[in-house]
């Protein structure tokens, strides 16, 4: 996959499909000249066939926010890689942290579904992060090499996979890492990602930055060493702080 900059917009349960495509034409409209920064919107489910349509002929592409690993089945509430694809779906949002603990999500269905969705061209935005005890204790390496280890297992195209670094305690708190901290481990990440693979594998593989996010940090942390873009929540919901926080990565790309 090109590695290039990207800024994604999670958008989490919130806006209705009205609201998001309102909000969808006026973004695609502001970002006419951003050619080097890849933008995507992962709205909620309900949104995303009239979604697809309307960023048709943009430069913006689509994300989900999840996916179940099996075509099909008695799986009330799931929705499957196929299902995704069909509409158009390009990216999909894994593992995210409020997955892993409010829905319990467990590695290896991490695993089943990142398998899932190379098998069906589609991109994983594969995110791992620790929590505040985690990161206290001094074992955030430890997590994120479990969390890396687990989730990539069997994978053999990681180039097509997109790394999240979110750590717990920084999303939705206005909290977040440091340039110092996120410049170490997204370095430890790629050093692991190179240890599983190989340099060159690991060189392809981005790796975005996720937490509080905002217009105010965005510009110290994308000039931080190592930060491939990234993975937005609050400030993807509103058009100023979204458009502000893309149009400085697209200063930098
Ligand atoms: P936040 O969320 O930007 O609101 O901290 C990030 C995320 O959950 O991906």
């Amino acid at each position: 996959m090109k590695k290039q900059k990207y800024v994604i917009g999670n958008w989490k349960m919130y806006k209705t499909l009205s609201e998001g495509l309102s909000f969808v034409d006026e973004m695609t409209k502001l970002l006419l000249d951003v050619d080097r920064t890849k933008v995507i919107f992962c709205p909620p489910y309900t949104a995303l066939f009239e979604m697809k349509k309307q960023l048709n002929g943009t430069t913006c592409e689509l994300g989900a926010q999840n996916c179940h690993w099996e075509n099909s089945g008695a799986f009330t509430g799931e929705v499957s890689c196929s299902m995704l694809s069909e509409l158009g779906v390009q990216y999909v949002i894994l593992g995210h942290s409020e997955r892993r603990h409010c829905f319990g999500e467990k590695d290896e269905w991490i695993n089943k579904k990142i398998q899932a969705l190379l098998a069906y061209k589609l991109v994983p935005i594969f995110c791992i992060g620790e929590t505040l005890e985690e990161m206290e204790s001094g074992s955030t390496k430890d997590v994120l090499e479990h969390q890396i280890e687990s989730g990539l297992r069997d994978i053999s195209n990681v180039g097509n996979v997109i790394v999240a670094y979110e750590p717990v305690w920084a999303i939705g708190t206005g909290l977040n890492a440091d340039s110092i901290q996120i410049e170490r481990v997204h370095k430890f990440i790629r050093k692991k990602i190179e240890k599983l693979y190989s340099i060159r594998e690991s060189e392809n593989v981005s790796i975005l930055y996720g937490g509080s996010v905002n217009p105010q940090n965005v510009e110290s942390l994308i000039l931080t060493q190592g930060v491939d873009g990234f993975l937005i929540g609050g400030a993807s919901l509103k058009t100023e702080s979204f458009y502000h926080i893309i149009k400085t990565v697209e200063q930098y790309s």
